[in-house]
């Protein structure tokens, strides 16, 4: 058969780690697909920076919108980020142009993910988003497909690798928190803008779209209470520790009698716990479900591979014809949230 043709938007991190490991995956990714993934075009701000890919061979679109709608792909790949702007724009065209789309833009999906999902899904193709939340964790997969025998009640994690990075090091090296940022900038694991990861912006984009697999609610990003970890000092982490506890940011998402309530705040762990043992860049998820009970996912949850990862296993499910209803279900089916009232919470 054909090869899927491949038009990748944004060439950072995320963007370089995807095209390196295409490549080095050719072959065994066409043997699982059945067909070649060929990546045929790309696009990014800077044509002349170094990223230490060979980007001889592929078309280049100074515009992502141009890319997205080219006669030339049939799934558009989009690693530019941010809610609104080039990244929205050139995800609508290529859906309006029947191309499949896989991306990694919690922060899009958080604001417009259910419009985007109606769209896909009124065209017929894709809109897949493995990568968009905890990184190289197949957390979304997890909640659509492998627990689709169960009822969710509760989902809550460590969601943003900058944050887990920042207070592992601030406590265990007595770093100070711009020190640790700083790294976690130059580690790639930060967003462009850090404020997104530190104030827990990012930690709520990805609750709200595991919220929404979770209890198959319609997106309710505006309905988080969220709280970052840039008031946290050395002093409350070594407080916490002579207690018996580390400080976490989580983010938590549970099914009350009063509706979904949804949540993102540090929060005091006691050190036995299994969350309180992950440490460094890594994200985990708990979630409890009537028939499984509870599991745990434990993984990277930034950075270019990792991520990576989780975008190049959409782009074969898309190579496949297997990538399913974005939401596990058609989106007239997606429950309107009903908001629990905020309650004080002590724990996690
Ligand atoms: N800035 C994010 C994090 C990247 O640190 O977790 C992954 O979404």
């Amino acid at each position: 058969s054909q090869p899927l043709r491949v038009g990748l938007a944004g060439l950072g991190t995320v963007g370089a780690s995807t095209l390196r490991i295409l490549r080095r995956q050719e072959n065994a990714l066409a043997a699982r697909c059945g067909r070649a993934i060929r990546v045929t075009a790309v696009s990014a701000r800077d044509r002349n920076r170094d990223r230490g890919i060979d980007l001889g061979g592929l078309a280049w679109f100074d515009d992502p919108v141009a890319l997205a709608s080219s006669d030339d792909i049939d799934c558009f790949v989009e690693l530019i980020g941010g809610s609104d702007g080039p990244a929205k724009a050139a995800v609508e065209a290529a859906l309006s142009a029947g191309k499949h789309v896989v991306t990694a833009n919690k922060a899009l999906l958080a604001a417009h993910g259910v419009a985007l999902a109606d769209l896909a899904e009124s065209k017929g193709v894709a809109l897949a988003f493995e990568a968009s939340s905890a990184g190289g964790i197949p957390v979304v997969k997890t909640l659509r497909e492998a627990l689709a025998g169960n009822n969710v009640s509760r989902i809550s994690g460590i969601l943003n690798g900058t944050c887990n990075y920042i207070l592992s090091r601030m406590e265990q090296e007595g770093l100070t928190f711009e020190a640790c940022l700083k790294d976690a900038q130059r580690l790639g694991y930060a967003e462009a803008d850090p404020t997104f990861d530190v104030e827990g912006f990012d930690t709520a984009h990805k609750l709200a779209i595991l919220t929404s697999l979770a209890f198959g609610t319609k997106i309710d990003a505006e309905a988080i209470h969220v709280e970052g970890i840039s008031a946290i000092t050395p002093l409350d982490l070594k407080m916490a520790d002579d207690l018996g506890y580390r400080i976490k940011l989580l983010g938590v998402a549970e099914r009350t009698k009063t509706g979904i309530e949804q949540r993102v705040h540090p929060t005091m762990v006691p050190k036995s716990s299994p969350i309180a043992q992950v440490m460094g860049v890594l994200n985990a998820v708990s979630i409890d479900a009537d028939a499984v009970r509870e599991i745990t996912l434990v993984g990277p949850g930034a950075g270019g591979d990792p991520t990576a990862s989780a975008v190049v296993a959409d782009i074969a499910d898309v190579a496949r014809g297997t990538a399913g209803l974005p939401f596990g279900l058609p989106i007239a089916r997606l429950e309107e949230p009903k908001r629990a009232p905020m309650q004080r919470h002590e724990g996690g």
